[in-house]
């Protein structure tokens, strides 16, 4: 819990910025699990997440960018941090439109969604292998999101972070070492927008494709329950889920979570599960998994608090 000097101090820079106290962060992660964030703030300006990241550097506060909170488990006991919750951010700007080549600006803050949403209005197609997948456009690129074979990083061009003192700069993609499911931000750097660039296409067919992969994604995945995607990376040349679903895993339970039997990767909290129950759930599957095949498996979720 923060100092209420400190609170006060927090609250005369707020500006334009939405701040909540002890805000539970079961409400901002899909899975709906995670105790009290310190703080809770929402810049919507470049200069509000300027302010917010020099006071927290002034103060030796830990801060942390949190999106959509959808590949993220937060601990019960909460999180000792100012969560800095990207949504305010939500921009699209369309910078170029030559040839068929369209390139735009895009806000951290945008859901990835929102952004398909667009493309398939536009008939702008490179992101269609990503209908289905949560969150927002910052977390999807620093963990370099992505499905059915292609990732955010195929249509990136650059990213303008804000480093820990409050400098903004420009980094091309090629600077980010994008892998699978990963990518190397500047330790301490927030992502404030994406530069992307789109090929435009016949009109309707960029909609065709995301309707295709909706389908597929809803016969294999469990879209309507509450997940944090999956939850292990896959190693090379195989599927986690395929393995914890070799291994017996589908069905397993600690408290109130569950290893789905649709698709083993993802685990869904059925009734009130909670960060415990999840981490344990994690570790008896990790060592089923590693029990039958000798592999160990990696965690794609992102634990924080
Ligand atoms: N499989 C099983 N049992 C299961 C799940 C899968 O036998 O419970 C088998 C499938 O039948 C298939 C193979 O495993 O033969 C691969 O399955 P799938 O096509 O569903 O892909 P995946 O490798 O399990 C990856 C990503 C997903 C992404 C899908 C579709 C990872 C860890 N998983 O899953 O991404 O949606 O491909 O492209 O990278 C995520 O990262 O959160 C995520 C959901």
């Amino acid at each position: 819990m923060l100092k209420e000097s400190v609170r006060k101090e927090l609250m005369a820079i707020a500006m334009d910025m939405n701040i909540r106290f002890d805000e539970p962060m079961r409400e901002h992660t899909s899975l709906r699990i995670g105790g009290p964030a310190d703080a809770f703030v929402t810049p919507t300006s470049a200069d509000g997440l300027s302010a917010l990241v020099k006071f927290c550097s002034a103060k030796g506060l830990e801060n942390l960018m949190l999106g959509g909170g959808t590949n993220t488990l937060a601990a019960d006991a909460g999180v000792k941090s100012i969560v800095i919750h990207s949504g305010g951010m939500d921009e699209i700007e369309i910078i170029r439109d030559v040839d068929g080549k369209v390139e735009m600006n895009v806000g951290t803050g945008l859901r990835l969604q929102g952004l398909l949403a667009y493309c398939k209005r536009e008939g702008l197609s490179g992101l269609e292998g990503l209908t289905g997948v949560p969150g927002h456009v910052g977390g999807a690129i620093a963990g370099n999101a992505g499905s059915f074979g292609s990732s955010i990083s195929d249509v990136l061009i650059d990213v303008v972070i804000m480093d820990s003192d409050g400098t903004i700069r420009t980094i091309k993609k090629e600077e980010l070492s994008m892998g699978y499911r990963s990518a190397t931000l500047p330790s301490g750097a927030m992502i404030m927008r994406a530069g992307m660039r789109f090929n435009r296409l016949q009109e309707g067919e960029v909609a065709r494709r995301i309707q295709q992969y909706l389908i597929t994604k809803k016969d294999t995945q469990p879209l309507d329950s509450l997940s944090a995607g999956c939850v292990f990376k896959n190693p090379q040349e195989d599927s986690a889920g395929r393995l914890l679903d070799a291994a017996g895993c589908k069905g397993m339970r600690e408290g109130g979570i569950e290893v789905s039997s649709l698709h083993a990767g993802f685990f869904i909290n059925t009734d009130e599960g909670n960060a415990s129950d999840f981490l344990r759930l994690m570790d008896r599957t990790h060592v089923r998994v590693h029990e039958a095949f000798g592999i160990s498996l990696e965690p794609e979720i992102k634990v924080i608090g």
